[in-house]
Protein backbone atom coordinates (compact mmCIF):
# COMPACT_ATOMS: atom_id res chain seq x y z
CA UNK A 1 0.00 0.00 0.00
CA UNK A 2 1.51 3.48 -0.84
CA UNK A 3 0.96 6.34 1.36
CA UNK A 4 0.30 9.55 -1.35
CA UNK A 5 0.56 13.16 0.01
CA UNK A 6 -1.74 15.11 -2.02
CA UNK A 7 -0.56 19.02 -1.29
CA UNK A 8 -3.80 21.06 -2.19
CA UNK A 9 -7.20 19.33 -2.23
CA UNK A 10 -8.85 21.94 -4.31
CA UNK A 11 -10.64 21.07 -7.42
CA UNK A 12 -7.72 18.57 -9.46
CA UNK A 13 -6.29 17.52 -5.98
CA UNK A 14 -9.84 15.78 -4.63
CA UNK A 15 -10.63 14.05 -7.93
CA UNK A 16 -7.44 12.84 -7.63
CA UNK A 17 -7.33 11.86 -3.94
CA UNK A 18 -10.73 10.42 -4.07
CA UNK A 19 -10.04 7.84 -7.02
CA UNK A 20 -7.03 6.83 -5.31
CA UNK A 21 -9.38 6.40 -2.22
CA UNK A 22 -11.91 4.52 -4.41
CA UNK A 23 -8.93 2.03 -5.15
CA UNK A 24 -8.65 0.81 -1.91
CA UNK A 25 -4.70 0.47 -2.71
CA UNK A 26 -3.60 3.69 -0.69
CA UNK A 27 -3.23 5.58 1.80
CA UNK A 28 -3.94 9.10 1.02
CA UNK A 29 -3.50 12.41 3.03
CA UNK A 30 -4.76 15.66 1.79
CA UNK A 31 -2.15 18.25 2.89
CA UNK A 32 -4.61 21.10 3.01
CA UNK A 33 -4.36 25.43 3.85
CA UNK A 34 -7.59 25.07 4.57
CA UNK A 35 -9.36 22.24 6.99
CA UNK A 36 -11.65 20.18 5.25
CA UNK A 37 -13.71 18.51 8.32
CA UNK A 38 -16.38 16.37 6.66
CA UNK A 39 -14.15 14.00 4.25
CA UNK A 40 -14.41 14.23 0.76
CA UNK A 41 -17.35 13.76 -1.43
CA UNK A 42 -16.74 13.97 -4.84
CA UNK A 43 -19.52 13.96 -8.07
CA UNK A 44 -18.20 11.74 -11.11
CA UNK A 45 -19.46 11.12 -14.24
CA UNK A 46 -19.23 7.31 -12.90
CA UNK A 47 -21.26 8.05 -9.35
CA UNK A 48 -20.41 9.89 -5.94
CA UNK A 49 -16.75 8.91 -4.29
CA UNK A 50 -17.18 9.22 -0.36
CA UNK A 51 -14.06 9.00 1.78
CA UNK A 52 -12.11 9.74 4.50
CA UNK A 53 -8.67 10.39 4.03
CA UNK A 54 -6.55 12.04 6.77
CA UNK A 55 -6.24 15.63 6.25
CA UNK A 56 -3.74 17.66 7.30
CA UNK A 57 -3.36 21.27 7.80
CA UNK A 58 0.81 21.97 9.18
CA UNK A 59 3.65 20.17 7.25
CA UNK A 60 5.00 19.40 11.08
CA UNK A 61 1.92 16.96 10.95
CA UNK A 62 2.38 15.03 7.35
CA UNK A 63 4.82 11.42 8.26
CA UNK A 64 6.74 10.14 5.25
CA UNK A 65 4.94 9.34 1.62
CA UNK A 66 5.88 7.04 -0.79
CA UNK A 67 4.48 9.93 -3.73
CA UNK A 68 3.21 13.51 -3.66
CA UNK A 69 0.77 15.25 -6.05
CA UNK A 70 0.76 19.12 -5.85
CA UNK A 71 -2.50 20.50 -7.33
CA UNK A 72 -2.12 24.07 -6.14
CA UNK A 73 -2.64 26.82 -8.78
CA UNK A 74 1.06 27.54 -10.03
CA UNK A 75 1.17 30.28 -8.50
CA UNK A 76 1.10 28.76 -5.09
CA UNK A 77 4.47 26.86 -5.84
CA UNK A 78 6.37 28.31 -3.06
CA UNK A 79 3.94 27.82 -0.34
CA UNK A 80 2.85 23.87 -1.66
CA UNK A 81 6.71 23.22 -1.34
CA UNK A 82 6.82 23.72 2.06
CA UNK A 83 5.46 20.75 2.67
CA UNK A 84 8.26 18.58 0.43
CA UNK A 85 10.73 18.57 3.68
CA UNK A 86 8.54 16.47 5.17
CA UNK A 87 8.15 13.76 2.57
CA UNK A 88 11.01 11.73 2.66
CA UNK A 89 14.34 12.47 0.11
CA UNK A 90 13.98 10.66 -2.86
CA UNK A 91 9.65 10.91 -2.93
CA UNK A 92 8.58 11.38 -6.41
CA UNK A 93 6.34 14.85 -6.77
CA UNK A 94 3.91 14.67 -9.28
CA UNK A 95 3.19 18.46 -10.66
CA UNK A 96 -0.69 18.25 -11.70
CA UNK A 97 -0.97 21.92 -13.11
CA UNK A 98 -1.07 23.59 -16.47
CA UNK A 99 1.82 25.15 -18.14
CA UNK A 100 5.31 23.93 -19.60
CA UNK A 101 7.55 24.83 -16.72
CA UNK A 102 6.75 22.67 -14.36
CA UNK A 103 10.51 21.46 -13.33
CA UNK A 104 11.58 25.60 -13.46
CA UNK A 105 9.13 26.41 -11.39
CA UNK A 106 9.33 24.28 -8.35
CA UNK A 107 13.55 24.24 -9.26
CA UNK A 108 14.55 26.03 -6.44
CA UNK A 109 12.99 22.85 -3.88
CA UNK A 110 12.87 20.07 -6.03
CA UNK A 111 15.53 18.39 -8.03
CA UNK A 112 14.43 17.48 -11.43
CA UNK A 113 14.94 13.88 -11.17
CA UNK A 114 12.26 13.84 -8.59
CA UNK A 115 9.88 16.36 -10.45
CA UNK A 116 7.42 14.35 -12.73
CA UNK A 117 5.31 17.16 -15.21
CA UNK A 118 1.62 15.99 -15.62
CA UNK A 119 -0.75 17.43 -18.06
CA UNK A 120 -4.04 17.36 -16.69
CA UNK A 121 -7.35 17.13 -18.19
CA UNK A 122 -9.85 17.35 -15.77
CA UNK A 123 -12.71 19.70 -16.00
CA UNK A 124 -13.76 19.75 -12.22
CA UNK A 125 -14.75 22.61 -9.81
CA UNK A 126 -14.58 23.18 -5.98
CA UNK A 127 -17.91 24.15 -4.35
CA UNK A 128 -16.85 23.87 -0.65
CA UNK A 129 -13.59 22.26 1.02
CA UNK A 130 -13.57 18.47 0.13
CA UNK A 131 -17.23 19.07 -1.77
CA UNK A 132 -16.29 18.77 -5.80
CA UNK A 133 -17.61 18.20 -8.85
CA UNK A 134 -15.91 16.40 -11.31
CA UNK A 135 -17.79 16.99 -14.99
CA UNK A 136 -16.22 14.92 -17.53
CA UNK A 137 -13.36 12.57 -17.94
CA UNK A 138 -10.34 12.23 -15.95
CA UNK A 139 -6.86 12.10 -18.13
CA UNK A 140 -3.50 12.53 -17.04
CA UNK A 141 -0.36 12.13 -19.48
CA UNK A 142 3.02 11.82 -18.03
CA UNK A 143 6.56 10.99 -19.72
CA UNK A 144 6.86 7.48 -20.78
CA UNK A 145 9.84 6.71 -17.74
CA UNK A 146 9.93 4.93 -14.73
CA UNK A 147 8.34 7.85 -12.82
CA UNK A 148 5.39 7.89 -15.35
CA UNK A 149 4.94 3.67 -15.46
CA UNK A 150 4.71 3.80 -11.67
CA UNK A 151 2.50 6.83 -11.21
CA UNK A 152 0.33 5.24 -13.96
CA UNK A 153 0.40 2.35 -11.81
CA UNK A 154 -1.33 3.84 -9.05
CA UNK A 155 -4.43 4.87 -10.56
CA UNK A 156 -4.55 1.20 -12.09
CA UNK A 157 -8.34 -0.37 -11.87
CA UNK A 158 -10.25 3.96 -11.38
CA UNK A 159 -11.65 5.90 -13.78
CA UNK A 160 -8.35 8.17 -14.09
CA UNK A 161 -6.78 7.14 -16.88
CA UNK A 162 -2.96 7.59 -17.15
CA UNK A 163 -1.23 7.59 -21.05
CA UNK A 164 2.58 7.76 -20.89
CA UNK A 165 4.05 9.56 -23.58
CA UNK A 166 7.28 9.55 -25.22
CA UNK A 167 6.89 13.41 -26.15
CA UNK A 168 5.13 15.13 -23.16
CA UNK A 169 6.28 18.18 -24.29
CA UNK A 170 4.52 18.38 -27.34
CA UNK A 171 1.64 17.17 -25.32
CA UNK A 172 2.24 20.25 -22.14
CA UNK A 173 2.55 22.65 -25.49
CA UNK A 174 -0.82 21.46 -27.12
CA UNK A 175 -2.18 22.51 -24.06
CA UNK A 176 -0.94 25.54 -23.53
CA UNK A 177 -1.72 26.29 -27.55
CA UNK A 178 -5.81 26.28 -25.53
CA UNK A 179 -5.12 27.77 -22.84
CA UNK A 180 -3.18 30.84 -24.69
CA UNK A 181 -6.85 31.16 -26.58
CA UNK A 182 -8.65 31.33 -23.18
CA UNK A 183 -7.32 34.50 -22.35
CA UNK A 184 -9.69 36.02 -24.55
CA UNK A 185 -12.87 35.42 -22.84
CA UNK A 186 -11.37 36.12 -19.34
CA UNK A 187 -10.11 39.54 -20.74
CA UNK A 188 -13.48 40.73 -22.40
CA UNK A 189 -15.29 39.30 -19.22
CA UNK A 190 -17.73 37.23 -21.42
CA UNK A 191 -18.41 33.19 -21.83
CA UNK A 192 -16.44 30.99 -24.59
CA UNK A 193 -19.03 31.86 -26.72
CA UNK A 194 -16.96 35.53 -27.19
CA UNK A 195 -14.51 33.92 -29.42
CA UNK A 196 -17.67 32.79 -32.18
CA UNK A 197 -16.80 36.94 -33.13
CA UNK A 198 -14.71 36.72 -35.91
CA UNK A 199 -12.36 40.05 -34.20
CA UNK A 200 -11.87 37.84 -31.40
CA UNK A 201 -11.54 34.70 -32.80
CA UNK A 202 -8.30 36.74 -34.98
CA UNK A 203 -7.04 37.31 -31.41
CA UNK A 204 -7.19 34.31 -30.35
CA UNK A 205 -5.43 32.94 -33.56
CA UNK A 206 -2.61 34.94 -32.63
CA UNK A 207 -2.14 34.23 -29.46
CA UNK A 208 -2.41 30.45 -30.42
CA UNK A 209 0.69 31.01 -33.54
CA UNK A 210 3.26 32.90 -31.09
CA UNK A 211 2.26 29.62 -28.72
CA UNK A 212 2.99 27.48 -31.45
CA UNK A 213 6.51 29.58 -32.34
CA UNK A 214 7.39 29.13 -29.10
CA UNK A 215 7.06 25.61 -28.70
CA UNK A 216 8.74 24.22 -31.66
CA UNK A 217 11.58 26.27 -30.20
CA UNK A 218 10.97 24.50 -27.18
CA UNK A 219 11.11 21.04 -29.10
CA UNK A 220 7.73 20.38 -29.46
CA UNK A 221 6.01 18.96 -32.49
CA UNK A 222 3.29 21.61 -33.26
CA UNK A 223 1.45 21.79 -36.56
CA UNK A 224 0.05 24.87 -37.86
CA UNK A 225 -3.70 23.35 -38.41
CA UNK A 226 -3.08 23.47 -34.21
CA UNK A 227 -4.64 27.08 -34.40
CA UNK A 228 -7.79 26.42 -36.37
CA UNK A 229 -8.25 23.28 -34.22
CA UNK A 230 -8.05 25.31 -31.03
CA UNK A 231 -10.37 27.70 -32.26
CA UNK A 232 -12.74 25.33 -33.78
CA UNK A 233 -12.86 23.62 -29.77
CA UNK A 234 -13.83 26.85 -28.34
CA UNK A 235 -16.16 27.82 -31.34
CA UNK A 236 -18.00 24.19 -30.96
CA UNK A 237 -18.66 23.80 -27.30
CA UNK A 238 -20.99 25.21 -25.04
CA UNK A 239 -20.80 28.97 -25.36
CA UNK A 240 -22.10 30.11 -22.07
CA UNK A 241 -18.99 27.91 -20.83
CA UNK A 242 -16.40 29.82 -18.51
CA UNK A 243 -12.57 28.47 -17.93
CA UNK A 244 -10.88 29.09 -14.93
CA UNK A 245 -8.60 32.30 -15.75
CA UNK A 246 -12.10 33.75 -16.44
CA UNK A 247 -13.62 32.01 -13.13
CA UNK A 248 -10.97 33.08 -11.28
CA UNK A 249 -11.31 37.03 -12.15
CA UNK A 250 -14.46 36.87 -11.90
CA UNK A 251 -14.35 35.77 -8.30
CA UNK A 252 -11.33 38.27 -7.71
CA UNK A 253 -8.80 35.25 -6.91
CA UNK A 254 -5.37 35.59 -8.60
CA UNK A 255 -5.63 33.91 -12.37
CA UNK A 256 -2.55 31.67 -13.62
CA UNK A 257 -1.54 34.13 -16.27
CA UNK A 258 1.88 33.75 -15.63
CA UNK A 259 1.93 29.67 -16.11
CA UNK A 260 0.14 30.45 -19.27
CA UNK A 261 0.37 33.58 -21.44
CA UNK A 262 3.66 34.72 -19.35
CA UNK A 263 5.24 31.55 -20.03
CA UNK A 264 4.54 32.27 -23.76
CA UNK A 265 6.19 35.84 -23.43
CA UNK A 266 9.23 34.19 -21.02
CA UNK A 267 10.63 31.58 -23.15
CA UNK A 268 9.28 33.63 -26.29
CA UNK A 269 12.38 35.71 -24.87
CA UNK A 270 14.55 33.33 -23.95
CA UNK A 271 14.88 32.25 -28.04
CA UNK A 272 14.86 36.02 -29.27
CA UNK A 273 10.64 35.08 -30.29
CA UNK A 274 8.71 38.32 -30.21
CA UNK A 275 5.23 37.51 -28.59
CA UNK A 276 3.37 41.17 -28.65
CA UNK A 277 -0.12 39.69 -28.33
CA UNK A 278 0.60 37.55 -25.14
CA UNK A 279 2.91 40.46 -23.91
CA UNK A 280 -0.37 42.62 -24.17
CA UNK A 281 -3.16 40.10 -22.74
CA UNK A 282 -0.53 39.28 -20.04
CA UNK A 283 -0.27 43.31 -19.43
CA UNK A 284 -3.85 43.96 -19.52
CA UNK A 285 -5.08 40.71 -17.31
CA UNK A 286 -2.32 41.85 -14.66
CA UNK A 287 -3.34 45.55 -14.67
CA UNK A 288 -7.11 43.90 -14.29
CA UNK A 289 -5.25 41.87 -11.28
CA UNK A 290 -3.61 44.70 -9.86
CA UNK A 291 -6.84 46.52 -10.18
CA UNK A 292 -9.36 44.56 -8.64
CA UNK A 293 -6.64 44.34 -5.44
N1 LIG B 1 -10.20 22.60 -12.21
C1 LIG B 1 -10.04 22.24 -13.47
O1 LIG B 1 -11.02 21.94 -14.17
C2 LIG B 1 -8.65 22.14 -14.07
C3 LIG B 1 -8.53 21.53 -15.33
C4 LIG B 1 -7.27 21.39 -15.89
C5 LIG B 1 -6.16 21.89 -15.23
N2 LIG B 1 -6.31 22.49 -14.02
C6 LIG B 1 -5.09 22.96 -13.34
O2 LIG B 1 -4.88 22.20 -12.16
C7 LIG B 1 -4.23 23.00 -11.16
C8 LIG B 1 -5.10 22.98 -9.90
O3 LIG B 1 -6.32 23.65 -10.21
P1 LIG B 1 -7.65 23.53 -9.33
O4 LIG B 1 -8.76 23.96 -10.20
O5 LIG B 1 -7.71 22.22 -8.65
O6 LIG B 1 -7.38 24.68 -8.24
P2 LIG B 1 -8.17 24.94 -6.88
O7 LIG B 1 -9.52 24.31 -6.91
O8 LIG B 1 -8.06 26.41 -6.62
O9 LIG B 1 -7.32 24.14 -5.79
C9 LIG B 1 -6.05 24.55 -5.37
C10 LIG B 1 -5.92 24.08 -3.94
O10 LIG B 1 -4.59 24.34 -3.49
C11 LIG B 1 -4.72 24.71 -2.12
N3 LIG B 1 -3.49 25.33 -1.63
C12 LIG B 1 -2.95 26.53 -1.94
N4 LIG B 1 -1.81 26.70 -1.25
C13 LIG B 1 -1.64 25.60 -0.49
C14 LIG B 1 -0.66 25.19 0.44
N5 LIG B 1 0.38 25.95 0.74
N6 LIG B 1 -0.78 23.98 1.04
C15 LIG B 1 -1.85 23.18 0.77
N7 LIG B 1 -2.81 23.52 -0.12
C16 LIG B 1 -2.70 24.72 -0.73
C17 LIG B 1 -5.92 25.62 -2.11
O11 LIG B 1 -6.32 25.82 -0.77
P3 LIG B 1 -7.64 26.65 -0.32
O12 LIG B 1 -8.67 25.58 -0.11
O13 LIG B 1 -7.22 27.35 0.91
O14 LIG B 1 -7.97 27.57 -1.47
C18 LIG B 1 -6.87 24.79 -2.95
O15 LIG B 1 -7.51 23.81 -2.17
C19 LIG B 1 -4.08 24.39 -11.79
O16 LIG B 1 -2.82 24.53 -12.36
C20 LIG B 1 -5.16 24.42 -12.87
O17 LIG B 1 -4.87 25.30 -13.93
C21 LIG B 1 -7.53 22.62 -13.42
Amino acid sequence: MAHVAIIGPGAIGCVLAAWLARSGRHRVTLCARTPIEAGLRVETPDGVLVSQPEVVTHPERLSPADWAFVATKAYDAEAAAAWFPRLGPSVPVAIVQNGVEHRARFAPWLAAERCVPVMVHIPAERDAPGRVRQRGPAELVVADDAHGRALAELFAGTRVSVACTADLTSVLWRKLCLNAAGAVPALVLEPAGVLRDEAWGEVARALVRECIAVGRAEGAVLEDELVERVLDAYRSGPPDAVNSLHADRLAGRPMEVDARNGAIVRLGRKHGLPTPCNQMVVALLEHAQRARR
